[in-house]
């Protein structure tokens, strides 16, 4: 019988354990993908020093489950960052942000030597874009930054909750945009970062994945970039 989707992530947030580090503190990403990882996480706590953390609520998860959570700055360099993804292509590149946690996942990413990219077969992509891309936005500059991405052909709206703007854990907003097809993922990360009022966008190309396990219905591949 075919696996469901629940049980894709389950098998990759378990192969996941094989790149944790003994005795190290790991990178945690956020979403339903790593919310398998973090579970199985917790029966390896005592090898492990801890974790840094991307988001509120992976931290909450990780305290639960007794696993201490570092801040960043409390860490020089990570050795691995395990974390989910939106989309992923055949070089590593991928949107994420879907969680609203793209601003911290891309600094634990930065400061990480190796991303492993933990995803069910569904998130595998050749061209970036089909997923609405999230970008976190200072929200004084949430029209102007939509207003560029309508120049590009991209259509753009403010996310909301509960019929209010979402504010993330840094106090921003989030603005995502549908219809761009990303086939230059490098220099657009490059160009929009540039764009006043943007404090990350989503696409993860200079912070691409080194690894990413895919859960398949034949079972776990591992792709190497
Ligand atoms: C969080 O901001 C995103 O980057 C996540 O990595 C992404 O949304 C994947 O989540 P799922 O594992 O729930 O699909």
């Amino acid at each position: 019988p075919a696996f469901t989707q629940d049980e894709l992530k389950a098998q990759v947030g378990r192969a996941a354990l094989d790149y944790v580090v003994k005795g190290a503190i790991v990178g945690v990403g956020t979403g339903s993908t790593v919310n398998k990882f973090i579970e199985a996480l917790a029966t390896i706590k005592n090898d492990i020093r801890g974790a840094v953390s991307s988001s509120v609520a992976s931290t909450e998860r990780l305290l639960a489950l007794g696993i201490e959570v570092f801040d960043s700055n409390e860490v020089e360099e990570l050795a691995v960052y395990i974390d989910g993804a939106d989309e992923i292509d055949g070089h590593g590149f991928m949107i994420k942000g879907g969680g609203a946690a793209l601003t911290r996942e891309k600094i634990i990413a930065a400061q990480s030597r190796s991303f492993v990219c933990i995803a069910d077969a569904s998130k595998r992509v050749k061209t970036l874009g089909a997923f609405p891309l999230p970008v976190e936005v200072i929200p004084m500059a949430a029209q102007r930054v939509m207003r560029q991405f309508a120049r590009m052909g991209g259509m753009a709206q403010v996310r909301e909750r509960d019929g209010v703007a979402l504010v993330t854990d840094n106090g921003q907003h989030i603005v995502d945009v549908t219809g761009l097809k990303i086939t230059d993922p490098l220099g657009f990360e490059s160009e929009v970062s540039q764009w006043p009022g943007v404090v990350t966008v989503g696409v993860f190309a200079h912070q691409r994945a080194n690894v990413c396990l895919l859960g398949t219905p034949t079972g776990v591949e591992t792709l190497r970039f």
